[in-house]
Order: structure tokens, then C-alpha cells, then sequence
């Protein structure tokens, strides 16, 4: 890789030692996939924060990757193990608050914002088009790509960290405009209509597609939630970091329509709701907020649950800006008073939850997946006003 004089003399070890560690990550990561050069991003988004995911193991790496060094571009955190205010409601012990705190600690030294969100982008983590960036969290990553145009890989927590520290990252991948091609023009002939439509489409472009690329024909419309809900279910079953919708993703129009179709009907969806019902009446909890919520779900939630009384635990996660915003104007007051959380800083994929519940039901095609593979619940997906009559009723019918 052709590095220029002050790349050279980080990697010597001019800058400090994490700098050089730093710079030896990107270019290892440059040699595997290619890259001529590094080149200068605008932003970053690290994962790997929970205490829950990393562990001590992790928690090593980051105390001595943290001595000495900076973050040189605005850098946001994904979601931690727990809400900082209120772990002990979630019966999380001690031991874990603790560290999950020196994890945040080490963040904020290295001058990291602890956003705690997965939704950095509604946030004031907001790239331009044509912005590189690096981004790790697989549904911010594809929303980026797709809805904003700006241009990121795929990033591990790791390699986010080190792009973040040096300000750059190896050009490969998705910061090259041709890699970000639609490959495949998928005509979708049913209509979808609210957030799980989008999340259980993903599903179905995995198994159809794979990792191509998709340029979907059919969507008439797609709001920020339906879009971070499908960014989210892509990302999760089909691998795909990018996304084009014609009339409503950021570079439709840089590209030609590519020949080669598939097309997706009722039937594809039907079948693919069997996919997502598992078997079980009691409903033990319902979550709301994968990826976190809009202000504008919040404001839908506060009105659906106004003078009423849930009967089995509702979760509903975001970023704590917005709720921050919900609580100013009066959302989390009537939410709250049902007996609903609404949690921040955190998601129910990477908090410490594992046996603490066996039924869920969600509106994200994501959280299904992850609450089912990694904490083993038995789950169930339905559109945001079922999930709440469910968490009203606390049974699924
Ligand atoms: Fe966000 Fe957790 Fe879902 S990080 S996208 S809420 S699995």
C-alpha cells in the first residue's frame, strides 16, 4: 500500500505506540482486501461495547489500546450491556454495571461520544453523500450506505476504533462507487405496508439473493423507520451493506437498472411469516426499538397506550437524545404509566437477559433473529399496533 510521510511515521512509531497499533490494524486489513491507499473519513461508529459481547478479554484490549490516544473524527458508540440510570430495574448485578462503566470510562477518555445507540444517525452522527466513513453496527452501516450515500465497509468494532484513532480507512469495498452497483432488479409484486413488511422483505432477499445487491422495484413509499427497519434485516439475513429503491435511496440515479430480475409476491411473504411465528401463547415480554426508535415511534407508542395497563413486561429501547426529546414532550410520562420501560444506552441483543425470559414478541425482523439465536427465546413478529395489543392483553391472541 503507498502510505504517505506521515502515515510512514506513525506506523514507525513517531506518534505512540496505540497510533502505530492503530495504523498496523488498517493495513493489515488494506494487504487482505487490496487497497492501494488509506484515505480520510468524516466519521465513525464503534461497536463492541457491551460488557455482556467483549467480556474481560475485550475489556483488556480496550484499557491498553486507550493509553496515550485519541479519536480524530467524531465517533459515536453503539449500545452497552445496560441503560446507565436505571441497570438495577433490570436486575443487572453489580459486578457487571461496573464494568460495563469502565468500558463507557475508556470510551469517553479516547474523546468517543457515548452515544449508546445504534441509531447514530438520528442522532447528529449524519454523513453527507459521498462522506467516507467507518462504521461499524450492521443496520446503522446499511442505512448509511443506502439512505445517506455515504460510503462505509462493513467495520468490526476494532477496525472502526482504529480508522477513528488515525482518521482513516483502507479504500476498498463500498468507498469505491462501481462495488456499489445493483446486481439484481427485484420486482416486488406485493404491497408492503408497515415495519415488519420491510423487516420480513430482507428476509426474503437473503434467501432469494444472497449477498447481491438489490435495486427493488415496487416501494411507493418508506419513511425513516420503515428504511433503518429494513437496513437492519438486509444487513442481518442477507449480508448486503447497500441498498437501492427507486425514487428513495440516496444513488439510484448513478446507476443503470440492472437486467437480471427475481420477483417477490404475497406468497413469498406469507411463507416467510410461518418462518418468523414460533409456537407459544404466554407472552412473557414485548420489545419495541430494534434498531432504536424514531421520536416519531414514540409519539405512535405514547398514543396507543394513553390511559391503559400492559400485562406482560414492554421494552422499548432508543438513544437517550431521544428520549431525552419524548420525555420534553410528555411521551415517556404516558408511556411509563402503563407499566412500560423505556430503556436507553442499550438493546436487548447485547444486555445480559438470557434467561431471564422465554417468550418475546417484536416488530423487527433483526431483534427476532438475534432474541432467538443468541438468547434462545421462542419469538414471534407482528406489526407495532399487534405488539402492543400484545403487551396489553399479554398473550399473543
Ligand atoms: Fe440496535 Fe440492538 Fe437491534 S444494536 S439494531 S437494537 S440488535
Amino acid at each position: 500500500m503507498h502510505l504517505t510521510e506521515r502515515e510512514e511515521k506513525i506506523l514507525g512509531g513517531e506518534y505512540g505506540e496505540n497510533m502505530r497499533k492503530g495504523m498496523e490494524i488498517l493495513l493489515a486489513i488494506g494487504k487482505i482486501y487490496n487497497a492501494d491507499r488509506l484515505i480520510p473519513i468524516t466519521s465513525a461508529q464503534v461497536s463492541g461495547v457491551s460488557y455482556y459481547n467483549i467480556g474481560d478479554a475485550g475489556l483488556e484490549f480496550l484499557r491498553d489500546f486507550s493509553f496515550n490516544v485519541k479519536v480524530s473524527v467524531k465517533t459515536t458508540l453503539n449500545p452497552s450491556g445496560m441503560d446507565l440510570n436505571r441497570w438495577q430495574d433490570l436486575g443487572i448485578d453489580k459486578k457487571f454495571a461496573e464494568k460495563q462503566m469502565e468500558i463507557i470510562r475508556i470510551f469517553k477518555k479516547m474523546n468517543v461520544e457515548p452515544t449508546l445507540t445504534c441509531t447514530p444517525y438520528l442522532i447528529g452522527n449524519s454523513p453527507n453523500k459521498g462522506d467516507h466513513i467507518a462504521w461499524a453496527e450492521s443496520s446503522a452501516l446499511t442505512y448509511a450506505n443506502s439512505v445517506l450515500g455515504a460510503m462505509t465497509n462493513r467495520e468490526s468494532g476494532i477496525s472502526a476504533l482504529a480508522a477513528a484513532i488515525i482518521g482513516k480507512t483502507p479504500e476498498y469495498g463500498m468507498h469505491i462507487k462501481i462495488n456499489r452497483k445493483p446486481m439484481v432488479r427485484v420486482k416486488l409484486e406485493a404491497e408492503i405496508t408497515d415495519e415488519s413488511d420491510f423487516g420480513v422483505l430482507g428476509y426474503i432477499l437473503g434467501k432469494k439473493i444472497g449477498y447481491e445487491i438489490p435495486w427493488i422495484e415496487g416501494i411507493k413509499s418508506a419513511g425513516i423507520e420503515e428504511l433503518k427497519m429494513f437496513s437492519a434485516s438486509i444487513a442481518t439475513y442477507a449480508g448486503v451493506p447497500i441498498f437501492h429503491i427507486p425514487g428513495i435511496t440516496a444513488e439510484w440515479k448513478d446507476f443503470d437498472r440492472p437486467e437480471e430480475f427475481v420477483e417477490i409476491d404475497r406468497k413469498d411473504f406469507d411463507n416467510a411469516y410461518e418462518y418468523f411465528s414460533d409456537s407459544f401463547e404466554e407472552v412473557d415480554i414485548v420489545w419495541i426499538g430494534c434498531p432504536h426508535t424514531t421520536l416519531e415511534e414514540l409519539r405512535r407508542i405514547s398514543e396507543l397506550l394513553e390511559n391503559k395497563v400492559v400485562n406482560t413486561e414492554l421494552w422499548i429501547t432508543t438513544s437517550r437524545k431521544v428520549r431525552n426529546e419524548a420525555e420534553k414532550l410528555g411521551y415517556i410520562k404516558i408511556i411509563e404509566k402503563t407499566g412500560a420501560k423505556v430503556l436507553s444506552d442499550t438493546c436487548l441483543a447485547v444486555a445480559p437477559l438470557k434467561n431471564m425470559f422465554k417468550t418475546l414478541v417484536t416488530n423487527s425482523a433483526k431483534a427476532f433473529y438475534y432474541s432467538r439465536g443468541m438468547n434462545r427465546f421462542k419469538v414471534r413478529l407482528a406489526n407495532l399496533n399487534k405488539c402492543i395489543n400484545v403487551a396489553l392483553k399479554g398473550r399473543w391472541r
